[in-house]
């Protein structure tokens, strides 16, 4: 498993971000517990969680199945729960901390932005969070770049800790991003975490249009997995063939578009099994040339196009195209 540069940390992390979401609900401890063991064995150190999966249950299975020296071999990212006002944020680390049996964790975020919010609060909070060493790192997830922008522009005022994480979902279907979240983490040195990388699964081969729904996943409950089947099922079949085309598994080919965006430090892959993080895990050593990236993008007509004038390609004051590709100076 190859490693990568978190942020302006110094820190390696591995590319593959072992998202355990579905620990304790569709994976049970013991499966929880063997995949924890292949992943670590494989060289993964990255590993996503929060304090809302389960309602702690996650946690507290990460906590038992972390003992043994496993911990100490790990980058491990909670989120808080629900609110971001100071007292909730302050309880809300030192509760996980003790699910997890931990003393710190290596990254602790804002799980979503909240109506009403107070930024300044929520830097005070997260500064203190990792003044008294919880957290040694803290970021955001779901935030837009002006809110991430703003709240580094408290920190700086204020001398406190920056989010250097900006968790987001990102695949070939959901690419907003792309436009002010991407460029904002290149120039400012933010890692971005990618979230439904496999699209819950839709991705992975298993879900065909006009066929019955596969028995024991997610689709049969996930009204976003159904839509997007709906919506997106031609494009789909063709993302099959277009891997089974290279003698790669779909799921290999949704990690390697992912993995092609430079903004991109890793994709966070949710299992729930331990055949699943097999796959996974063979998923990270394809690499997309450009032109089979344009390719496969081309399946799926879901570019950002905001303007009028996206019509006319070659025009050079296109506006999407403009800020996606500002490329400014690192500062
Ligand atoms: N910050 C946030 O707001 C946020 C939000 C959502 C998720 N997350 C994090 O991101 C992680 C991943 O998110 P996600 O689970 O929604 O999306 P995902 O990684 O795109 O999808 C994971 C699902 O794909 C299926 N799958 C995985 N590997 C497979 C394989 N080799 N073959 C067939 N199916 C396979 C499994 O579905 P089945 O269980 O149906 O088999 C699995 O539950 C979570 O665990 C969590 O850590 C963060």
């Amino acid at each position: 498993m190859k490693t990568k540069n978190f942020a302006n940390t110094g820190e390696q992390v591995s590319e593959l971000n072992l998202g355990t979401m579905m620990f304790g609900g569709r994976c049970d401890e013991a499966e929880a517990d063997r995949i924890l063991g292949l992943a670590i064995e494989r060289g993964v150190n990255f590993i996503d969680t929060a304090a809302g999966y389960g309602n702690g249950l996650t946690e507290e299975i990460l906590g038992r199945i972390m003992q043994g020296g496993r911990r100490e071999k790990l980058f491990v990212t909670t989120k808080v729960n629900k609110g971001v006002d100071r007292a909730s944020i302050l309880s809300s680390i030192d509760e996980s901390l003790q699910r997890m049996q931990t003393d710190f964790v290596d990254l602790y975020l804002i799980h979503w932005p909240v109506e009403g919010m107070n930024p300044t609060e929520i830097m005070g909070a997260l500064n203190e969070v990792v003044a008294s060493g919880k957290s040694r790192y803290v970021g955001c997830c779901n935030f837009p770049a002006w809110l991430l922008a703003h709240h580094n522009a408290i920190a700086a005022a204020n001398g406190w800790p920056r989010l250097i994480n900006n968790q987001i979902a990102y695949n070939i279907i959901e690419r907003g991003v792309e436009v002010e979240i991407f460029p904002q983490a290149v120039t400012e040195n933010i890692a971005i975490t990618a979230y439904r990388s496999l699209v819950q699964g839709l991705l992975t081969g298993k879900y065909r249009w006009g066929q019955p729904l596969p028995e024991n996943t997610r689709g049969q409950t996930s009204a976003q997995i159904i839509t997007w089947l709906s919506q997106f099922g031609e494009s789909v079949d063709r993302f099959i063939a277009f891997a089974e085309e290279r003698d790669i598994t779909p799921t290999t080919l949704a990690v390697a578009w992912v993995r092609h965006n430079q903004a991109v430090t890793a994709p966070i892959i949710g299992v729930s099994s331990l055949p699943q993080l097999e796959q996974a895990l063979d998923s990270f050593d394809y690499n997309l040339s450009d032109e089979e990236y344009a390719q496969v993008t081309y399946l799926f007509d879901t570019e950002v196009k905001e303007e009028g004038l996206q019509r006319f390609p070659g025009l050079k004051y296109n506006f999407p195209r403009l800020r996606r590709n500002l490329n400014l100076v690192q500062g």
